[in-house]
């Protein structure tokens, strides 16, 4: 499976629900999760993300984003197209230590 991880907290690009074959993607506040027992682990979102915030979950850095990525699939709403990013998103893009701006 495919995981969203930290670079996507508060930059929310959104551009990966576009994509996702199996509609996969499940909407927080400002980070978005995969739900991993629907990723058919195409791979097609990764390379959308303008963040590079998606990788496999065999990826170093996926290792606590997938449990996660699982607890938020289950409580938050589906999100099938793209909305309007935070206005500084791209201010966040690359920022260190965004995880616990999280909004749960
Ligand atoms: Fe959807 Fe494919 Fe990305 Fe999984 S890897 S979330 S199925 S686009
Ligand atoms: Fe997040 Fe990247 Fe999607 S920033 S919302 S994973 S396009």
């Amino acid at each position: 499976t495919y995981v969203v991880t930290e670079n996507c907290v508060r930059c929310k690009f959104m551009d990966c629900v576009e994509v996702c074959p199996v509609d996969c993607f499940y909407a927080g506040e400002n980070f978005l999760v995969i739900n991993p027992d629907e990723c058919i682990d195409c791979g097609v979102c990764e390379p959308e993300c303008p963040a590079e915030a998606i990788v496999p979950d065999s990826d170093d850095s996926a290792a606590s984003w997938a449990e996660l990525n699982a607890k938020y699939a289950a409580l938050w709403p589906n999100i099938t197209r793209k909305g309007t990013a935070p206005a500084d998103a791209e201010d966040w893009k690359d920022k260190p230590n965004k995880r616990e701006l999280l909004s749960s």
